[in-house]
């Protein structure tokens, strides 16, 4: 080359480089087992969504098994053995929420197993819930009544809209993600594996969620438990990842002229529920579609068995930076 190209032939590198770090994080929280227990705190709190459902204290949680850990294992679930008095609270079930809040970072949750049940409404999720909506909203992992598949969904304050075209595999809903339009539905994703929610990801081992989150875009990734092309940092909860080898995401969300991200997502909580019919799952149209059986509320009450399959099961959560 001439010595004259030489300026523009760096600045070009100057430029790639940080793009291409940018794919890559170092692992700096690592939750697995009794992990868990120090990290989170759990939350006795109403739902905010009007549910079924009674959360109990992290002392409650354990004399009724309701939260377990093995050196591999950690377990969130519902009561599937009280039948409820109609005049009194829901049902027993579990929320936490990390001490830690994050920003730019990925997290990768290795999940066994999911809640599933008519009347559930299980989620994995970040969010700064002492401002809400203005910290932003990412939902990883959400769906109601057993129904396939998951969204991926992200809620804001005003003015955050996403471009209707997008390179990812998912299907997009609504492109607003403004929690005061479309009635706080957010900008949703559909994962185009029905093994990505419910019965079918549970009779399939479980699988693995990933979130990145920088100020370029927001982005998540699913793969099933028997996926031949689940990456290898992935697969061994590697100390470093690198998202560019990661492949098309789910569900993708660039900041873009409708969406200032920086703007609208500051630090926030990794949140884990399970409630109980509520604003969407116990919604009449919604319930009655799934094909669930009688109420929401009824059959939550009435069924407690019904309930034995309401639990997660979480291989691990690792947090990237
Ligand atoms: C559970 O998680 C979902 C996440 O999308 C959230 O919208 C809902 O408010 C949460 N419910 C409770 C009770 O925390
Ligand atoms: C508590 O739950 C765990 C995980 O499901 C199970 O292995 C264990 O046997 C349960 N313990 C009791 C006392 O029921
Ligand atoms: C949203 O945009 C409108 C018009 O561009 C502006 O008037 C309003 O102040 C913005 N709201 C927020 C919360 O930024
Ligand atoms: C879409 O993303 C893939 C990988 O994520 C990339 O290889 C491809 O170039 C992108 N296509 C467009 C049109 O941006």
């Amino acid at each position: 080359m001439k010595v004259s190209q030489l300026p523009t032939v760096l600045s070009l590198l100057f430029c790639y480089t940080p793009a291409v770090l940018g794919g890559l994080y170092q692992r700096v929280d690592n939750y697995v087992g009794n992990a868990f227990y120090d990290a989170f705190e759990f939350q006795a709190i109403e739902d905010p969504t009007h549910g079924r459902v009674n959360y109990v204290d992290q002392a409650t949680a354990q004399a009724q098994n309701l939260t377990y850990a093995s050196y591999d294992s950690f377990v969130l679930r519902a009561d599937s053995k009280t039948v409820l008095d109609p005049n009194g609270p829901g049902r027993n079930s579990v929320r936490i929420r990390s001490k830690k809040v994050y920003t730019t970072h990925v997290a990768v949750f290795d999940v066994r197993h999911m809640p599933q049940g008519c009347g559930t409404w299980p989620a994995i999720w970040e969010t700064n819930e002492a401002v809400w909506p203005n910290g932003g909203e990412i939902d990883i992992v959400e769906g109601v009544n057993d129904q396939s598949p998951n969204a991926v969904t992200l809620h804001t304050g005003a003015n955050c809209t996403m471009p209707p075209s997008r390179n990812m595999t998912g299907t997009a809903t609504y492109d607003d993600c403004d929690v005061a339009a479309n009635y706080n539905a957010g900008c949703g994703v559909k994962l185009p594996s029905a093994q990505s929610y419910g019965p079918s990801f549970n009779a399939n081992g479980g699988g693995w969620y990933a979130v990145e989150r920088n100020n370029g875009f927001i982005q998540a990734w699913f793969w099933p438990r028997n996926d031949p092309y689940v990456p290898f940092d992935v697969r061994i909860g590697a100390p470093a990842v690198n998202t560019y080898l990661w492949g098309k995401p789910s569900a993708f969300f660039p900041n873009n002229a409708g969406c200032n991200l920086k703007s609208h997502f500051n630090e926030n909580n990794i949140i884990i529920n399970l409630t109980f019919c509520g604003d969407w799952a116990g919604n009449s149209d919604v319930y009655a579609a799934s094909g669930c059986p009688s109420t929401c509320v009824d059959f939550v009450n009435n069924n407690p068995a019904a309930f034995g399959g309401a639990y997660f099961d979480l291989a691990s959560v690792r947090v990237y930076q």
